[in-house]
């Protein structure tokens, strides 16, 4: 957003936002179901102007994962659909490792289950195909054109990022920002006690992407799990607010919020991927600090770490901070921005 001019009134000084054009942004996305949320806000948001959805395997393959978005863009409707294109089958070194037993085995809560009141499926097949471009390729081609405008959110492992890096550096180095969902900074991991999952998957590609000397924004784990979406409360919004969208997330949502309710004693999930296109949109929902954080490629038990170094005498020179590391959310905001979001 860009800042106006300030209001004032007897107590208070307020900046006032001005109408921003829509910013050009890529979604790079392994497609799982809060990928897909984040997708609807995407979509919905005035202020992205979205060139590109490129995708990647991570919580589910890359094919399937292609499908997931072409449905989520079916369901929001729009005329006019960003180009999607699929990228990378596998981690840059480590073997595939995915997350269809908490996002389902088609990655989306298992939408072949659910049916029309006359038996049919509500789901069904889609004609739609993902582009032939390779995604690798769309995220040079669209750095080059749109230069420091452009916003990547990468919502999925980093390999298609660390892919795009190794076969032009110069070129991906022109973007604006990177907003990442991954890594966790003062938590603990997600996938192990170490590790967020996103990095866990490919941690090579998480540690080329620290390096890159582009501007990074890290939501992780510190903030995405003080974005929880609560079963009962996006129910009742679906029943107030009957629509394609809001049947669509009470449908997907069911077995990743059994996950949370089966494992960490909450019916809901968090919103992680929702959290980085909120951040990429509104960057005043969060709050950050700059440090220097690596990530852990080889250890037997913190592979896929982000490691942070907070020491107050961390060397200056020879580890400059390369990351916005966000550590504070204001949730209502976000939450409100979510369910703006998912007005069809
Ligand atoms: C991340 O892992 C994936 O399963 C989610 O889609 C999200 O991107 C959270 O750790
Ligand atoms: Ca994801």
């Amino acid at each position: 957003m860009t800042l106006d001019f300030l209001v004032t009134d007897s107590l208070h000084i307020y900046p006032v936002m001005s109408n921003p054009l829509p910013r050009p942004m890529i979604i790079d996305t392994d497609g799982g179901v809060d990928d897909a949320l984040a997708i609807v806000m995407a979509l919905n948001s005035d202020h992205i102007d979205l060139k590109a959805i490129t995708v990647l395997a991570g919580n589910i393959d890359v094919h399937q994962a292609a499908k997931n978005v072409l449905r989520v863009i079916n369901i929001v409707g729009l005329e006019a659909i960003p180009l999607v294109a699929k990228g990378c089958t596998k981690p840059l070194v480590n073997p595939p490792f995915n997350a269809a037993g908490i996002h389902g085995s088609d990655g989306l809560g298992e939408l072949h289950q659910f049916k029309n009141a006359d038996g049919s499926p509500r789901y069904p097949a889609l004609t739609t195909e993902p582009s032939t471009e390779d995604a690798i390729e769309v995220i040079l081609k669209t750095a080059e054109e749109y230069g420091n405008d452009l916003t990547i959110v990468a919502l999925g492992p980093l390999t298609n990022i660390a892919m795009a890096l190794e076969k032009d550096r110069t070129t991906l180095q022109k973007v604006g920002r990177i907003v990442i969902m991954g890594g966790a900074v003062k938590v603990p991991g997600n996938i192990s006690a170490a590790a967020e999952f996103n990095f866990f998957v490919d941690p090579h590609a998480a540690q080329m992407v620290m390096e890159s000397g582009i501007p990074l924004t890290l939501v992780g784990l510190d903030v995405a799990m003080k974005a929880p979406l609560v079963r009962s409360d996006v129910e009742a919004y679906a029943q107030k607010n009957p629509s394609q969208v809001s049947q669509f997330i009470v449908d997907c949502t069911g077995i990743y919020m059994a996950f949370y309710r089966d494992n960490e004693g909450f019916h809901g999930c968090y919103l992680h991927d929702p959290l980085a296109v909120g951040v990429a949109i509104d960057s005043s929902l969060v709050s950050t600090e700059s440090v220097y954080m690596v990530v852990e490629t080889d250890g037997k038990f913190t592979a896929g770490m982000s490691l942070a170094d907070l020491r107050d005498r961390r060397d200056e020179v020879n580890s400059p901070p390369n990351v916005d590391a966000c550590l504070e959310v204001d949730t209502e905001r976000f939450l409100k921005l979510f369910y703006d979001l998912i007005q069809p």
